[in-house]
């Protein structure tokens, strides 16, 4: 058997997988016409969706299929490929097959035709979290914006705290979109904390991750999939696991298998090590990796942080070797949903066992939880440019296409372009549509202020209160002694009293806080 042969009976396996309901509701509404966004946890086979959807790759219209990275595309074509499918590819460097029904591509590499009107007849947006990234979030949301309405979209997500917000937007650009949520999963998930495995590990093994691990493998906590910031750091974690983990039972590799990995991961393997990262040849990763995880094979593998989202596989337990990784040249701190994401891949396949996972040990696990989609508030000044150009072209009018177009995005604040107010005036004798003056006028001050739930609101207008009616809510962080709840802001600024404490009565330094802020007020409030 070849390894082509084998890795496409491999991936016939997933050709007879019997869909799930939520799968199936989400196919028949594609079928049906619908908009459909996709709410599953991670691993929970979202693809399988489109997969359906597709009829095994012989759909009849175009299907474009976009991922957030250029690894993640050439791993669906490979993987497409392999069965047999016709698919081409469309990333930033690479552009291939075109005319194929179902074309891979990341999103970017679509948005200026979807800008011009030319659409697949389905489009799907794997990984739609990425709308709330600060840098491509942008391209998201005008590629989603922007779709003619005879594409149908697909967004998948296992990591969004508010799809229904996206299917209210896609309503409200007058489509047809449902939401199919699927919250379950498969295993139940626990926190396992580093310090709480007590497990007695020989002096011989050293360092931090070496004793972490071999405490975990003996706690029967194991595999363990572990995250690393960068390639350099997985590839180095995992020789340093596999030097100090003793290794009862190696595991034989055939010819093939040694061909496909090479030398040095070979070794690694042999001990049950493995590292996966985008680096690895496709067929390295699932050819021999990934088969190997699923099987249970491999007792740690160490992955890259940038590539949680395209392995396939999930082990027992996930644990995470830092906070930050590097994308795009520049240090990252893991978001929420990226957390969420790596810990959904702890609980193995097939497995009773209940998952765990573990944190960096000074992360708390409040830092672990679906993003809530929100735009960033910046404008797309070269997109927009390219709708005016279209306009133009089509003999419409650039300037309101482009105010037009900023009314579709994910939001229902108005975000001023500055050209709003020459289209309410048209009449403009100096030939001129905007200029810095003419933009002054639409642009507003708004000032706010953090609440106590950490979230900006606008300023409160202030009114003349006489003193006495003042009242001043009281808090405290100790039981022992509750303050009075509510104090009158008379008695607090009665002569004599402390200026920072007045003569608040009780409570922590919460209260006093409190106070100080409020005692600033009354003069002025008089
Ligand atoms: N109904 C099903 N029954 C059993 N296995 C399934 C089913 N649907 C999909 N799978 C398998 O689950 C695995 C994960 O699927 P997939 O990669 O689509 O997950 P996902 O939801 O896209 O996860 P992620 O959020 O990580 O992208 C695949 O191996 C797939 O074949
Ligand atoms: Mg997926």
């Amino acid at each position: 058997m070849t390894f082509s042969s084998g890795l496409a009976d491999l991936l016939a396996i997933n050709q007879v997988t019997v869909p799930d309901l939520w799968q199936q509701e989400a196919v028949a509404a594609l079928r049906d016409g619908s908009d459909v966004v996709v709410q599953a946890p991670t691993g929970a086979g979202k693809t399988l969706v489109f997969e359906l959807w597709s009829n095994q790759g012989k759909n009849r219209g175009r299907a474009i299929y976009t991922v957030p990275t250029r690894a993640l595309a050439n791993d669906k074509l490979a993987e497409w490929r392999a069965r047999g499918w016709d698919v081409g590819i469309a990333t930033g460097d690479l552009s291939e097959n075109l005319d194929a029904p179902v074309i891979v591509a990341t999103l970017e590499t679509q948005k200026n035709r979807l800008i011009q009107g030319d659409g697949p007849s389905l489009l799907v947006i794997d990984e739609y979290q990425m709308l709330a990234d600060l840098d491509r979030g942008l391209n998201y949301e005008l590629a989603i914006c922007m779709s003619p309405p005879e594409t149908q979209l697909l967004l998948l997500s296992g990591s969004v705290a508010n799809p229904q917000d996206a299917v209210k937007w896609l309503t409200r650009l007058g489509r047809r979109a449902i939401l199919v949520r699927h919250d379950v999963r498969p295993v139940p998930l626990e926190e396992v904390h580093a310090n709480s495995l007590s497990y007695h590990v020989p002096s011989e093994i050293r360092g931090y991750w070496p004793r972490l691990v071999a405490k975990a493998l003996a706690e029967d906590l194991g595999p363990i999939l572990v995250f690393a910031p960068r390639r350099q750091t997985a590839e180095a974690l995992a020789a340093e696991l596999s030097r100090q983990l003793p290794t009862p039972n190696p595991l034989p590799l055939s010819t093939e298998q040694k061909l496909i990995v090479g030398e040095h991961l070979g070794r690694l393997l042999k001990t049950r090590v493995a590292y996966h990262h985008s680096g690895l040849s496709y067929g390295a990763r699932a050819g021999v990796i990934e088969p190997l995880a699923k099987a249970g094979q491999l007792r740690v593998v160490v992955a890259t942080m940038g590539l949680a989202a395209g392995i396939n596989f999930s082990l027992r337990s996930v644990a995470l070797a830092a906070e930050s990784y590097r994308r795009d040249e520049v240090e990252q701190l893991l978001k929420p949903d990226e957390i969420l994401q790596m810990f959904g891949r702890a609980g193995a396949e097939g497995s009773t066992k209940p998952a765990s996972s573990s944190l960096p040990p000074r992360t708390s696990p409040a830092r672990c939880h679906p993003a809530h989609l929100s735009r960033s508030g910046a404008v797309d000044w070269g997109a927009l440019l390219t709708v005016m150009d279209a306009a133009a072209r089509r003999h419409r009018d650039p300037f309101a296409e482009a105010v037009l177009t900023q009314e579709r995005l994910f939001t229902t604040k108005p975000i001023v372009l500055g050209v709003e107010e020459s289209l309410r005036h048209p009449n403009v004798p100096c030939g001129l549509r905007t200029d810095p003056e003419r933009a002054r006028h639409v642009r507003k001050r708004v000032r706010q202020m953090l609440n106590s739930r950490g979230e900006w609101q606008d300023y409160p207008h202030f009114t003349a209160t006489p003193v006495r009616d003042v009242r001043v809510m009281a808090f405290t962080d100790n039981p022992e002694k509750p303050p009075e709840s509510v104090l009158s802001a008379k008695d607090a600024a009665a002569p004599g009293a402390d200026p920072v404490k007045g003569s608040f009565p009780a409570g922590g330094p919460q209260t006093w806080a409190w106070f100080s802020c409020c005692r600033l007020w009354p003069p002025q409030l008089l």
